[in-house]
């Protein structure tokens, strides 16, 4: 559907389908380029003052901890939903987790000053912050449309 990104679609299946295009691939793909990236960033920076200590580790950890959460949604979660299901007590881990990683988008945001790269930042060190706030703002929308559409469809 074009235009999807501000009016997602409603029913289940499609909401779905929505989530493991646009955000589940989404995310693999930036934490795949990030997580080097910020490794880079650290390490020829590190003599620098402003610079983001921990943000490699950071990302390292946000990508297993997301990698393990989706598994879980793909394989068990939405297929139990596709099926009919009630997921009522799969639901509340999987909102659990959503607020660990709401935390960890804190943890980045305060790392990054608000993504705000020093005036000196080179190219990479700028590239690296476009690239966590545009997945903060993913990861914030994906977490939304689970906790606000997806899973109140499926709760008793
Ligand atoms: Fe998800
Ligand atoms: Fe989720």
């Amino acid at each position: 559907m074009p235009g999807a990104a501000d009016a997602p679609p409603r029913e289940p299946k499609d909401v779905i389908e929505h989530i493991l295009e646009r955000y589940h691939a989404v995310h693999r793909r930036e934490l795949a380029e990030l997580c080097p990236l910020a490794r880079k960033v650290e390490g020829v920076h590190a003599a620098h003052p402003q610079r983001p200590v921990g943000i490699a580790a950071l990302l390292t950890q946000m990508r297993a901890e997301l990698e393990h959460h989706m598994m879980r949604e793909e394989q068990m979660l939405f297929p139990t939903m596709l099926a009919g299901g009630g997921c009522t007590f799969a639901t509340r881990r999987m909102r659990h987790e959503h607020d660990e990683h709401v935390e960890q988008l804190k943890a980045l945001a305060q790392l990054t000053n608000d993504f705000t790269p020093p005036e000196d930042a080179c190219r990479s060190w700028r590239a690296l912050y476009e690239g966590c706030a545009k997945l903060a703002a993913d990861l914030a929308a994906h977490i939304e449309l689970e906790n606000e559409v997806l899973f109140p469809a499926f709760e008793a």
